[in-house]
């Protein structure tokens, strides 16, 4: 397990650029196997989550190659069978494979994908969709298995709770069937829009009107060539480290108008901060006024920037309120933060006061997960002294090569 040492307080400056976006790839990924023939995916991050998902799709016969953000994916040769369960078990998102392989072969067993640190993550509502199809759902305690043994039905699917994955499950399961799927209170993360974008490309015709997307799927879809949008939680994260540091940078290779939620809450701050078509630079703040956070669904603002924005609550005057609302226990960072010297009222798993400004210092810190493990990060960068963050590999899956794309605004991070 490797870690990440922080020498905090540096002066960071000139630019990082925004890689493509995590959470659009990986379900692209997933998506080439509706395809029989080579997808092309440009603007890919060489991430840990994606080699993953490479990994349990190459033992189904998928052969990849990649270079320089580029993947090449040839499923010509994908067999039917069952995605890995260990390698499931390390992935939570390869439950979105159920969709294509139930698709293509119209049977497929997955083990669950398991909770995680920040909460249960329960899969209802994408049975229950699958199951709307008509499609047959036998689980225990270790797998489910999907089956279709039948004509589908087109019942309309409507989502109790709105979820990315879901809706992604049944976008992609739709795609390549020959019928008109309709899908009430969908998500509509950027990253569900992108991969419309690909599978219309591929010849499904798909609409989409406030939270209700119609698809109509196609018998065989054709390969295609697309490029992934940018990640907005990743330009969301260098955008509140230059905040947090109050080091003036500019991030370039970002979507503005995915981050408008941020936007907003960095005018209520006091975060200074001028916005282009393509790149947005944060400048020195006078001064930054805390501010209540409450997560909510795209367009609100988004679960994956609340940690990253809860170091920041730690640099502004006066008390915050966080109120996490999509996931159940996405506050642990806040008691590695406490370590670092931050002024934080836990008041339940989901909600949290955090006052400030407070001086942090250097600590001996957990990266639990992703965001959290991104999150400490910048409290590192901002600390007084050394920190050390264990299990680094947390942040590689979603972050590419993120200490040297520090070191080179001049962070002095380096892994041991
Ligand atoms: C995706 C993103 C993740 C992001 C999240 C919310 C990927 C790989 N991950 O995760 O980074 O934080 O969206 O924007 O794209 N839920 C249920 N039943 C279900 C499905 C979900 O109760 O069947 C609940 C979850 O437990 C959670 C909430 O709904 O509390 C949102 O989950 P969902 O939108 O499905 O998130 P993911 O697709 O897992």
């Amino acid at each position: 397990m490797a870690k990440f040492i922080i020498e905090g307080q540096q002066k960071l400056k000139g630019s990082i650029e925004v890689l493509g976006a995590k959470n659009a790839a990986i379900k692209m990924v997933a998506a080439s196997c509706l395809i029989n023939g080579i997808t092309v995916l440009e603007n890919v991050p060489d991430i840990l989550d994606i080699q993953k998902i490479m990994v349990i799709l190459k033992k189904l016969g998928v052969k990849f190659s990649q270079t320089n953000h580029k993947l090449l994916i040839d499923t010509t040769y994908l067999k039917k069978g069952n995605p890995d369960p260990i390698l499931v078990g390390l992935i939570r998102a390869s439950i979105i494979l159920v969709g294509p392989l139930l698709a293509r072969f119209k049977k497929v067993k997955i083990s669950h994908p398991g909770g995680c640190t920040i909460g249960r993550r329960p899969i209802d509502q994408h049975l229950k969709a699958f199951r709307a199809l008509g499609i047959k759902i036998r689980e225990n305690q270790d797998y489910y298995e999907f089956e279709q043994d039948g004509p589908l039905l087109n019942n309309p699917i409507v989502f109790d709770k709105i979820s990315v994955g879901a809706t992604e499950n049944i976008l992609l399961f739709a795609s390549l069937c020959e019928q008109q799927t309709v899908i009430s209170n969908a998500a509509i993360e950027p990253e569900i829009i992108d991969l419309i974008e690909f599978l219309k490309k591929a010849g499904a015709k798909i609409e989409v009107n406030n939270r209700r997307i119609t698809i109509i799927g196609r018998h065989a879809l054709k390969a295609v060539t697309h490029r992934v949008i940018p990640d907005r939680i990743e330009a969301g994260t260098f955008m509140i480290m230059a905040a947090v540091t109050n080091n003036p940078l500019k991030i370039t290779g970002v979507v503005t108008d995915h981050l408008e939620s941020l936007f907003e809450k960095f005018n209520k701050m006091g975060v200074e901060f001028e916005k282009r078509k393509d790149f947005v630079y944060i400048k020195k703040s006078k001064e930054i006024k805390a501010t209540d956070i409450t997560t909510a669904e795209y367009p609100g603002f988004p679960t994956d920037l609340q940690p990253p924005m809860g170091v920041l609550l730690t640099q502004a005057k006066g008390t915050s309120k966080i109120n996490e609302d999509i996931f159940e226990n996405r506050l642990g960072y806040l008691n590695e933060l406490k370590k670092m010297g931050a002024d934080i009222k836990k008041i339940s798993n989901k909600k949290a006061e955090i006052t400030g400004p407070s001086i942090l210092k250097g600590a001996k810190i957990h990266s639990l997960d992703l965001r959290a493990g991104a999150t400490l990060i910048i409290a590192g960068l901002t600390a007084n002294g050394i920190t050390e963050i264990s299990q680094a590999e947390n942040i590689d899956r979603g972050y590419e090569k993120i200490e040297n794309r520090l070191q080179n605004i001049g962070a002095k991070i380096k892994r041991v």
